[in-house]
């Protein structure tokens, strides 16, 4: 048999192998089969030694020839092979994402965190930083420095929950106004959200565990018309620019002079309605010019600095603007009533 048929005779049994084949690995071995090392058409290529010289160019010539051409056979049947493949595992992998799937169920910010978050964002955007305190205090901050010594009868307004004689559960979050006043210099202006406790009643406006937002302001020549200013900007930045402050006397121990402020009704808006009971003003916090006793206990000089304060109470606020008529129905994690504050 002449080398020319030689290779036909390769070439034909590989067509025939190919067209049966269904995977790379088997293509592989074809491969082997005919060009490694003792594949069939290397054979052909060493027999070319037993040639006489002249026989060898054309010969070598024609093995060269097949051996292209059988090595193109197999790329091209690789390549449909691979692409095949390739198909086959598109579609085995194939995602339908139009398949209804069970979402997992994710829950909603409280109101109260998204009325903490409406007050806290305006009051950085009047430049007070925020600042948190312990929720177990020292009777030191949330009382006496606080111008509330022991057995002063100031402190029969907060039913207090004692852990011992010296810590209590903090019944205010101004012991953070303390705590701030001790540890940065003047100019201090801060916002101090947080949870507090009262020995009280549960009901429709009362809890054992509430919260409130504190607010100090400490500089030089500090007023009471600041006090009045912040609180306005800070409320029509919240409720819009109908809204205003109202103050009326009032008294608590760290603050001189205080006052209780009224907020123009945000339901009625100021008209009188059932939640205002026709007054056109709601109740929202107290404030005062910081008590220089409490300037002076906090080793800041009252003769060189004033300041006021302020505590909001975060569930008023939020029943406010939210219309919610009931405080329990804050803590009672009722879905059907978390979900509609979106
Ligand atoms: N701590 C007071 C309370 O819980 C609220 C309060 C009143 C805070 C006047 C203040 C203030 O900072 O100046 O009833």
């Amino acid at each position: 048999m002449g080398i020319k048929e030689n290779i036909e005779e390769i070439r034909q049994s590989l067509q025939q192998e190919l067209s049966s084949m269904s995977d790379i690995k088997q293509l592989e071995e074809a491969r082997q089969k005919v060009l490694g090392k003792k594949g069939t058409l290397t054979a052909l290529l060493r027999s070319m030694g037993s040639l006489s010289p002249e026989e060898r160019p054309a010969a070598g010539q024609l093995i060269n020839a097949g051996r292209e051409m059988i090595s193109a056979m197999l790329d091209a049947r690789s390549a449909a092979l691979k692409a095949v493949e390739r198909e086959a595992k598109l579609r085995r992998d194939a995602i339908d994402v139009t398949e209804p799937r069970d979402l997992p169920r994710v829950g909603v910010p409280h109101p109260c965190t998204l009325a903490l978050n409406e007050v806290l964002s305006a009051l950085t955007g009047l430049g007070f930083d925020i600042v948190e305190g312990p929720e177990i205090e020292l009777d030191h901050y949330n009382f006496e420095l606080l111008n509330l010594p022991k057995n002063h009868p100031a402190r029969d307004a907060q039913d207090t929950f004692y852990v011992d004689d010296n810590i209590v559960l903090r019944t205010h979050t101004s012991p953070v106004q303390a705590r701030t006043m001790l540890s940065r210099k003047p100019p201090i202006r801060i916002a101090c959200p947080g949870r507090v406790f009262r020995a009280d009643e549960i009901d429709a406006t009362h809890s054992p565990v509430f919260h409130q937002i504190e607010g100090l302001v400490i500089d030089k020549d500090v007023n009471m018309g600041d006090l009045k200013g912040t609180l306005d900007a800070l409320f029509k930045k919240l409720y819009g620019e109908d809204m205003e402050t109202r103050f009326r006397p009032s008294f608590f121990p760290f603050t001189e002079p205080s006052a209780e402020v009224d907020l123009t009704c945000i339901s009625c808006r100021g008209k009188g309605c059932r939640m205002c009971k026709g007054t056109g003003w709601i109740e929202v916090l107290g404030c005062g010019m910081v008590n220089p006793k409490v300037l002076e206990m906090c080793g800041i000089d009252p003769t060189v600095y004033s300041g006021f304060a302020f505590g909001i109470g975060l569930e008023r606020i939020t029943m406010l603007r939210y219309g919610i008529k009931d405080l329990r129905l804050l803590y009672e994690g009722d879905e059907r009533f978390l979900r509609q504050f979106r």
